[in-house]
Parts: structure tokens; C-alpha cells; sequence
């Protein structure tokens, strides 16, 4: 009888960053493969798991309006605890450090059931930056018997609280694996209102925001500089794909809504999104994947955050983190896109975080652990801090 993997993932990015791998172990049918959705997310998932075609066997759909951290954590111990009595599965795999991927963690140890964390040991040195996703992934971590690192990086944070060399495998990050597929297929239509955008002359920057710190007075403060921006430099347009929480919706269409040059869209396919990513000039962000993809395809990144568990980006010089001060986010975009050597020096194709094999040496690595291969894959090695 095959092993069963139980995968669950529950927002966007996890779903994005698991599909390489459900791909992978589905198309070598070594193991009997079981998805779990929690639905964290709901249309943010759901666009995902369409995108990628993702065959799906359980929908907790836990989702609701402006949830707590509370309300996901119990709602997912709660659901997925029947399922692991139901499947009785060999491993449950999570990604990342979202709310539900610390809680399927937890569901999972509740049974005794191993836990594979993919995208293990990012870390920042502040438990409250980001909120609350330091603490997830360092609990996940204590719960986890395997890890999947994406970085050298992110193995040395790992030996360096105690976890054990032969369980942690450096992998890349799937996200990788998932944007080099994806950026390789051709941009699809855009809708009206983008491929008006797309052709006004000017720099074009690409803007995303949502992190739960940020809510509030930071994310106020990343308007007023996106709208002195527009104001000193009409040329500049602004995309803006919003994410569906109605707390950045508030402030971000609020204060935004009547400037010409910020063009709101939908939170946007995956295909689409890494389309548009192509197509802008700059991108200021504080999304923990696209500070993982934007090197990969050459452009600069601001990361409105305080702090980042991804500094090798900054490291190769792609990213800068510019935190949530106003002044400065106006002033490095200003200087990014009116000093043209300043923006030559960031915009540089690397590729820090995977080759696009990641998927691939997860699924080596189980079959290797489950007695299915008789050697480990090697560590990805594309970069050393
Ligand atoms: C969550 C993760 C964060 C991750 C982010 C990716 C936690 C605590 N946060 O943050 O780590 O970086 O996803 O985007 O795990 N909503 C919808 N439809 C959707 C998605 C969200 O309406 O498809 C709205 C709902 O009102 C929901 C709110 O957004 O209550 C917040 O969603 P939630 O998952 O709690 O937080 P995110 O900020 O999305
Ligand atoms: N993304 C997308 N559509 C969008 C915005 C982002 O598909 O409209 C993708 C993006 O390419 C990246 C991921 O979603 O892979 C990032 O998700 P998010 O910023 O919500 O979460 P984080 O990475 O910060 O956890």
C-alpha cells in the first residue's frame, strides 16, 4: 500500500507555493497524495487552486470577514483533526507561516503524525515582525521532523536552535519552480482597465500590500507617499492589485481612490500577476513571495517592512528595505525611477531563492525517506550567504 502525504494549505501564497510540489508527487505516483484546503482564504485560494488545476480532497472553508487569529487557529485544530483520524495519514506536509500552517502543524503533532515543513527556518529576530508569521514559522519548526529550507540561510538558522543536519534538506524555494513555469507561458489578455495602464507612457510601479502590522497608521503612511509621488511626478502610474482584506481596502481605496495615476484591479490571477510583474518598472511591496520572485525576474524591489526573513535579496542587491516612514519610501522610488544608474545597479536577474528544481527534490527526499530511493537529493547550492 502507497504512504498517504496529507498537504494542506489555506491562502494564496501557500497554495502557490505547494502547487510545484503536489504537481510533482502526483505525477510520479509513488505515494497516495490527500489536499487539504483549509480556506484561510477564500477567492484568493480558490483563483490559486484554479490556476494550477489543483486536484482538491478536503475544503475546511473556515474563512470569515475580517477573521481573527483566534477564530483560524481553533476553526483549523477543530477541522482537520477528524481528517487525520479519517485518512490516517503517513506525514502531513505544511508551508510556510501562516496561521494554518502553524495550526495543521499542531493538528498534526495532536496525532503523532510527522510533519514535513516546507519553506522551513526563515526568521527574522523579532517575534512581532512579521505578525504573526515569525511566531508560526518557529513553532511549526518545533513541531516539524523534516525541513525543507529553501536557503543555506535558512539551514543555519535551523542548526542554530537544535534542529538535527540529517532532517533538514536546502531545497530552494518552490515558488521558484512555480514562476519560472509560469513566467515562461505568454502574458494573457488584459482586462480593459490594466492594458489602459499598461500603455500610458511612464514608469510603471507595481504595488502590493497587507501585512497585519502594517494595518492602520503604516499602511496610512504608504498612501500619503504613494499619493506626494503621483503628485510631483504625473508620469508615474501606480498598479495596484488589492488585496480582499477590508482593512487594507479601507485605507488604500480611501485615500487613493480619486488619484489618477492608481490603478486598482481585483487581486489578479497568478499568471496574470507574474505577467505584470514583468511589465513594471519597480515594485514596492510587503509580500513575503514577491520578494522571492521579483530578483528572479530583474526588478528592483522597496520592501515596506521593518524587517525581512529574505535578505538575500538585499544581499544581491535587488531589494532595499525601506520600512513604513512615508518620506523615505517617496524618496527611494523618486530616486529609483528618475536616476537611471541608481535603478540599473537593483535591476539585476538573480536568483538567490531556487532554481525551479525545488519540487523536485521534495518528492526525491520522500521517496528517499519512505525507502522508495536509495540516496537523498543534494542540497540546492545556488547561493551561500
Ligand atoms: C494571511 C496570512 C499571511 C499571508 C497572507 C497572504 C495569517 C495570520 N496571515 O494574511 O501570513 O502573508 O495571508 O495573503 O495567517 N479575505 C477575503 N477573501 C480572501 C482572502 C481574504 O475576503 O480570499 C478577507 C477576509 O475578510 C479575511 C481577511 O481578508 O478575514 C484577512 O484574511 P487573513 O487570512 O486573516 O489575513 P491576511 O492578511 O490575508
Ligand atoms: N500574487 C498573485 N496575485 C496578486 C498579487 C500577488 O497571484 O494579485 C502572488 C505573488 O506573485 C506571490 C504571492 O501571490 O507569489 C504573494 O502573496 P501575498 O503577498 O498575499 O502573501 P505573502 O507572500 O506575503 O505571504
Amino acid at each position: 500500500m502507497a504512504h498517504t502525504l496529507f498537504i494542506t494549505f489555506g491562502t494564496r501564497p501557500e497554495a502557490i507555493k505547494m502547487a510545484p510540489v503536489v504537481l510533482e508527487l502526483r505525477r510520479r505516483e509513488r505515494f497516495r497524495v490527500v489536499t487539504c484546503l483549509t480556506g484561510q482564504h477564500r477567492e484568493m485560494l480558490d483563483q490559486v487552486v484554479e490556476g494550477f488545476s489543483l486536484p482538491i480532497d478536503h475544503d475546511l472553508n473556515i474563512m470569515r470577514q475580517r477573521q481573527s487569529l483566534g477564530h483560524i487557529t481553533s476553526a483549523v485544530l477543530d477541522g482537520i483533526d477528524p481528517l487525520l483520524e479519517a485518512e490516517k495519514p503517513d506525514l502531513v506536509m505544511v508551508h510556510g507561516d501562516t496561521t494554518t500552517t502553524f495550526a495543521a502543524a499542531l493538528a498534526a503533532y495532536y496525532r503523532m503524525v510527522p510533519v514535513a515543513h516546507v519553506e522551513a527556518g526563515l526568521r527574522t529576530d523579532n517575534i512581532y515582525s512579521p505578525f504573526p508569521e515569525e511566531m508560526n514559522r518557529r513553532l511549526a519548526d518545533r513541531l516539524a521532523d523534516i525541513y525543507y529550507a529553501p536557503t543555506a540561510a535558512a539551514r543555519k538558522a535551523l542548526l542554530a536552535e537544535g534542529a538535527s543536519p540529517e532532517r533538514i534538506v536546502v531545497t530552494g524555494n518552490t515558488v521558484i519552480d512555480a514562476l519560472l513555469a509560469t513566467a515562461s507561458t505568454p502574458a494573457p489578455p488584459w482586462e480593459t482597465k490594466l492594458a489602459r495602464a499598461l500603455e500610458r507612457p511612464g514608469p510603471k510601479v507595481l504595488v502590493t500590500v497587507h501585512r497585519r502590522e502594517s494595518w492602520g497608521t503604516p499602511m496610512e503612511r504608504v498612501a500619503q507617499a504613494i499619493k506626494r509621488v503621483s503628485e510631483q511626478s504625473p508620469k508615474i502610474t501606480f498598479l495596484f492589485p488589492i488585496h480582499l482584506n477590508p482593512a487594507v481596502r479601507d485605507v488604500f481605496r480611501g485615500a487613493l481612490d480619486t488619484v489618477r495615476q492608481v490603478v486598482f484591479t481585483e487581486p489578479l490571477p497568478y499568471r496574470s500577476f507574474v505577467h505584470l510583474m514583468k511589465a513594471a518598472d519597480v515594485v514596492i511591496t510587503d509580500s513575503g513571495g514577491i520578494q522571492e520572485e521579483a530578483p528572479t525576474l530583474g526588478k528592483p524591489v522597496l520592501v515596506m517592512r521593518d524587517t525581512t526573513e529574505r535578505p538575500e535579496g538585499i544581499e544581491a542587491g535587488t531589494a532595499r528595505l525601506v520600512g513604513t516612514d512615508g518620506d523615505v519610501i517617496a524618496r527611494e522610488l523618486l530616486l529609483l525611477l528618475t536616476d537611471r544608474s541608481a535603478y540599473e545597479r537593483m535591476a539585476n536577474a538573480v536568483n538567490p531563492y531556487g532554481d525551479g528544481h525545488a519540487a523536485e527534490r521534495i518528492a526525491d527526499h520522500l521517496e528517499y525517506r519512505f525507502g522508495l530511493r536509495t540516496t537523498p537529493p543534494a542540497d540546492f547550492s545556488g547561493y551561500t550567504p
